[in-house]
C-alpha cells in the first residue's frame, strides 16, 4: 500500500476540483422534482461537470455507465441513471458525483428528501452526514487511519443503524480511488497514520436496519440486504495538521448548516 502526499500545487487543484463538484452538487440537488427520471438527473450532472471544463469521473470507470449514481431508498450506492426510473414524492435520494479537473479528483454524495419525507428518513439523512463529522474530529496529522472508522461506526450505531462493512472510503488524488482504504467501522488494526498532504474520500454509507447488503443483477447497484433506507454522504479532505480541509462544500451550505459553521470555526477558517 502507498499513501501518497500531496504537493501544494497538487492540491491547489484538488481544491478547485472540490469546488466545483461542491458547486455541481448544489445546482443538481435543487433540479430534483418528483416524476424526473433517474436518467434527466445524470444527464444534468454531467452537462454541468463539462460546461465547467470537468470530465466525470464514474462515466466508463470500471464499466460504470452513467456520470452519477443516482441510490433511492433502500439503494445503498452505485444506483444506474435509467430513463424508465422516476423519483417520487417521499423518496430518500444519494447523489455520489466525481469530477476530474486538470488530471484531479474529487468525489462527494448527498443525500436529498423528494418533498416530504418520514421523521425517520430526515433522522437517518442527518445522522448519516453528522457521523461524517464524528470521523473528522480524528482526521488529523499524527493520528491513525482506524480512529475516523471507529468514530464514523460508533456513532452511526448508537441509533441502532447498520453500518455498511462492504464499501469503504478511499484516497483521491490522480486517481479515484487510491490508498488506503476507509472502512466505517473499526477494524483490528489501527491503521496508516496520517501525514499532512494526504487527500481522502470519507463516505459513511449508513442503513436504517442491517448492515448486511446485496447486489442486484445489474452488478452495480447494491441495495439493504433488509430493504431499509440507506443514506450516503462524502467528502474529499485534506489531511492538515488540526481539522482537515473539506474540499467539496459550498459556501451556501456553510452558511445553511450550524455543525458546519462549528466545525469551521473550530478549525479557525
Ligand atoms: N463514490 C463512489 C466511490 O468512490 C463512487 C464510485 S462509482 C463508480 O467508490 F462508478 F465510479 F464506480
Ligand atoms: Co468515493
Amino acid at each position: 500500500m502507498s499513501v501518497v502526499r500531496k504537493t501544494s500545487e497538487e492540491i491547489n487543484r484538488m481544491r478547485e476540483a472540490g469546488r466545483l463538484l461542491a458547486k455541481v452538487h448544489e445546482d443538481l440537488g435543487k433540479e430534483l422534482r418528483p416524476g424526473m427520471s433517474t436518467l434527466e438527473i445524470d444527464r444534468l450532472g454531467e452537462d454541468m461537470i463539462r460546461s465547467f471544463g470537468c470530465t466525470p469521473s464514474f462515466k466508463n470507470y470500471s464499466g460504470y455507465p452513467a456520470s452519477v449514481c443516482v441510490s433511492i431508498d433502500e439503494e445503498v450506492v452505485h444506483g444506474i441513471p435509467s430513463a424508465e426510473k422516476f423519483i417520487r414524492e417521499g423518496d430518500i435520494v444519494s447523489l455520489d458525483i466525481g469530477l476530474c479537473y486538470k488530471g484531479y479528483h474529487s468525489d462527494a454524495a448527498r443525500t436529498h428528501a423528494v418533498g416530504d419525507i418520514s421523521k425517520e428518513a430526515s433522522l437517518l439523512i442527518e445522522r448519516t452526514r453528522q457521523s461524517f463529522f464524528e470521523g473528522m474530529k480524528f482526521a488529523t496529522a499524527g493520528r491513525h487511519l482506524h480512529e475516523i472508522s471507529a468514530a464514523v461506526g460508533s456513532y452511526a450505531e448508537q441509533f441502532g443503524y447498520g453500518v455498511v462493512r462492504d464499501l469503504c472510503g478511499h484516497g483521491i488524488g490522480k486517481k479515484l480511488h487510491e490508498d488506503p482504504e476507509i472502512p466505517n467501522y473499526r477494524p483490528l488494526r489501527r491503521g496508516i497514520r496520517f501525514q499532512a498532504g494526504m487527500t481522502l474520500a470519507v463516505e459513511p454509507m449508513i442503513n436504517e436496519g442491517t448492515w448486511q447488503v446485496r447486489w442486484l443483477d445489474d452488478e452495480w447497484t447494491v441495495i439493504t440486504a433488509d430493504m431499509s433506507l440507506s443514506a450516503h454522504y462524502e467528502n474529499t479532505i485534506v489531511i492538515t495538521e488540526g481539522l482537515p480541509e473539506i474540499l467539496t462544500l459550498t459556501e451556501s451550505e456553510i452558511a445553511a448548516d450550524e455543525n458546519l459553521k462549528q466545525y469551521l470555526g473550530a478549525r479557525g477558517r
